[in-house]
């Protein structure tokens, strides 16, 4: 773990709808200790972020949309524009999940115009990269990752904290209870930093925080964001249950 405060962000995907993220997240209020360890954010559902925003504004836990429009406006059947998201006050949006690439067909390139969309709006773009499996026993997942970055984050600025966080999400280790070793993410932590920092110099690079995803639970989170270049975790399934999300905020203490 870097400089920076760690970051949880709580990855729901399709789990949870607009009542139950308000009733989840008054509840969790109600247990959540008075300071925090890491900087705590569910991701619902799009329909849910007014029950998010209902339940949460003035509390520290902020709240997130899992994917975002490229487009501002116009014929787009079913999206959701950034500047949307920015009225129900999201602090981030999730771009390029591997769910979105799998079942969406979202490339690099659409990732790119979608982080362009959310910085434009003021919101934080939490950018997913990762390889499959085929990529890792290819020993070439570096490579591949670093590319994915490369082309995701073409002519995109890093201003402040707010500007950017990655998460890197190894596509194996997504919903299946395996989980990467600290160093898998560490390495991968390090190479994203070289990058970063080759691209935008030092001062920037230290700016955005590189989280690890992939059945990330209460056991392994210490573990894993006590590594130099993890500042924190993006979280799916372990993120479904308070007692589950309490634990790890301890383990990040
Ligand atoms: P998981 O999901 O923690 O259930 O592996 C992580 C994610 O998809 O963001």
């Amino acid at each position: 773990m870097a400089a920076v405060k760690p970051l949880l962000a709580l990855n729901w995907k399709l789990q949870k709808g607009p009542r139950e993220t308000f009733e989840w997240s008054r509840k969790l209020l109600e247990q959540l200790p008075e300071e925090l360890s890491a900087d705590l954010a569910v991701i619902v559902p799009a329909v849910s972020l007014q029950s998010a925003q209902n339940a949460l504004s003035s509390s520290l836990v902020a709240w997130g949309a899992q994917d975002v429009s490229a487009h501002s406006k116009g014929a787009f059947t079913g999206e959701t524009a950034a500047a949307w998201l920015a009225e129900l006050r999201c602090k981030y949006a999730v771009i390029g999940h591997s769910e979105r690439r799998e079942y969406h067909g979202e490339t690099d390139a659409i990732a790119n115009q979608k982080v362009k969309a959310v910085q434009a709006a003021h919101i934080t773009p939490i950018l997913c990269v990762g390889e499959k499996l085929e990529t890792r026993e290819a020993g070439t997942q570096v490579e591949y990752t670093l590319r994915q970055l490369e082309v995701a984050l073409d002519g995109v600025e890093i201003t402040d904290e707010g500007s950017l966080v990655i998460a890197y999400e190894p596509i194996w280790a997504i919903g299946t209870g395996k989980t990467a070793t600290p160093d898998d993410a560490e390495q991968m932590g390090n190479a994203m930093r070289g990058f970063l920092t080759k691209k935008y110099g030092a001062d920037s690079s230290a700016k955005v925080r590189l989280l690890y995803g992939g059945s990330v639970k209460p056991d392994n989170i210490k573990a894993l964001c006590s590594r130099q270049n993890v500042d924190g975790a993006l979280v799916g399934g372990a993120a479904l249950e308070i007692d589950s999300v309490l634990a790890m905020l301890n383990a990040l203490n």
